[in-house]
Formats: structure tokens, C-alpha cells, sequence
């Protein structure tokens, strides 16, 4: 199974693809964790990267295309995967399925998590608190809400003219949720 999970910051897409990968058996890939764990191995990428991300603005496609490049050459992915963070834009939206074509490994579904706005600083406020991750910090989310609004909100149409978009009910316990996508995604699975 090849799932991408779409969804506003805090809408609960690494959560969910947490616990999808054991589910599944498929391992996730979150570009925001590859690019985390760059800035603190310190690594050229993540020097580039780190002021970018702390604002809350998108590190440049160039970037995600060949970290995520990377990833998939590893044969962990032969099997699926759960791509989560990615794609963002339009352009990283064709460079995907470009490349997903290239290596014949078209995606087969896309799952959009839907939040209202309010419940989703609320979400990431509480993060901020506990983990006090870099750009959880107010400024930062109005950025982010707002990229995602501009640059990422068109990424679910290209899902939708695929055929390949459903969009899940993010609102609930993380079990609900949970079970709302896999009951989502079984039908493509027997079918697959
Ligand atoms: P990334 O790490 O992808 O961050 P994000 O999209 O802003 O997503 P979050 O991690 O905030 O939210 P999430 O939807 O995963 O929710 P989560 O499960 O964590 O990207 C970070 C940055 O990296 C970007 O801003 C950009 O700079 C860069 N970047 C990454 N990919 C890029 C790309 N493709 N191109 C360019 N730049 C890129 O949940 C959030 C909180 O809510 C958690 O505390 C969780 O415990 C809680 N929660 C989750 N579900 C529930 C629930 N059902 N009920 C109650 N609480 C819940």
C-alpha cells in the first residue's frame, strides 16, 4: 500500500502514520522528521534548513526532491510506504508522481485529515508545551496555517482529479480517527 496523508499542521498526520505503519507494515516517511533529523546532525541540509523551517516557511522543493529520492532508493519502500509532509506545492505534487512513475510505484491512495483551524492551534499549542518544538511557536504557526492554506490546500485537488482522494473526519480521539482511515483504506487494500 503507497498512502500520502494530507492535513493542516496539527491535523494528526505523524500520528496517525504511526500507528499506519505498524497497521500497514510499511514504514513512514515524514520529510519534517528527515529534515529535523538533519538540523540536528547538523549536516550541511540541515544548516540550510533549520532558519527556514524555524519560520515556518517551505524548505526549497530542490531539497525535498532529492531527500526524498534518497528514501525511496532504499528497499525498506519496495513493499509501500506512508509518505507523510509531502508533497506541499503543486510542483512537489508532479515531481512526486514523476518520480513514484519512474521507479513503478504509483501511489494508490490519499487521505486528507480535516480539522478546523481553531482545534488545530489548540493541538499544537499543547505540543508546544511539552516538547517545545521550534516552529510551534505562535508566529511561526500563523505561518504555517497560512503556507498550507496558499501553497498546500491545491495538493488535494490534484489528489481529488486522481481519483484518489478521501477525506477522513481528523476530530476525535486518536483511536477514532485511527479507525476511520483504516476503514478508508480497506477497500483499496483488497483491491490491491
Ligand atoms: P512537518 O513536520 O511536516 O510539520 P507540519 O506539517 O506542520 O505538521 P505537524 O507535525 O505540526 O502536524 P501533524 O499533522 O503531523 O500532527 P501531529 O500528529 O504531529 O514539517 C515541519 C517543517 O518542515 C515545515 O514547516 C517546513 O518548513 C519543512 N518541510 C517539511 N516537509 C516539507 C516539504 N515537503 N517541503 C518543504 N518544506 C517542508 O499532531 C499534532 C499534535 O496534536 C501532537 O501533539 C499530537 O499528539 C496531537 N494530536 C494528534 N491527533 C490528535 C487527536 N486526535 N486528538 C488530540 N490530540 C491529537
Amino acid at each position: 500500500m503507497r498512502l500520502v496523508l494530507l492535513g493542516a499542521p496539527g491535523s494528526g498526520k505523524g500520528t496517525q502514520a504511526a500507528r499506519l505503519k505498524d497497521h500497514l507494515q510499511v514504514p513512514h516517511i515524514s520529510t519534517g522528521d528527515l529534515l529535523r533529523a538533519e538540523v540536528a546532525a547538523g549536516s550541511k541540509l540541515g544548516l540550510e534548513a533549520k532558519e527556514v523551517m524555524a519560520r515556518g516557511e517551505l524548505v526549497s522543493d530542490a531539497i525535498l526532491l532529492g531527500m526524498l529520492e534518497d528514501r525511496f532508493s532504499r528497499p525498506d519502500t519496495a513493499g509501500g510506504f506512508i509518505l507523510d509532509g509531502y508533497p506541499r506545492n503543486l510542483a512537489q505534487a508532479d515531481a512526486l508522481d514523476a518520480l513514484l512513475n519512474r521507479i513503478g510505484q504509483p501511489m494508490d491512495f490519499a487521505v486528507q485529515l480535516e480539522v478546523a483551524t481553531e482545534l488545530l492551534v489548540e493541538r499544537i499549542a499543547g505540543r508546544a508545551q511539552a516538547e517545545g518544538r521550534a516552529d510551534d511557536n505562535p508566529e511561526s504557526v500563523r505561518k504555517r496555517l497560512h503556507v498550507y492554506e496558499t501553497s498546500t490546500a491545491p495538493v488535494i485537488e490534484f489528489y481529488r482529479q486522481h481519483g484518489q482522494l478521501t477525506v477522513v473526519d481528523g476530530v476525535g480521539t486518536m483511536d477514532e480517527v485511527f479507525t476511520r482511515i483504516v476503514e478508508a483504506i480497506e477497500p483499496v487494500r483488497e483491491v490491491g
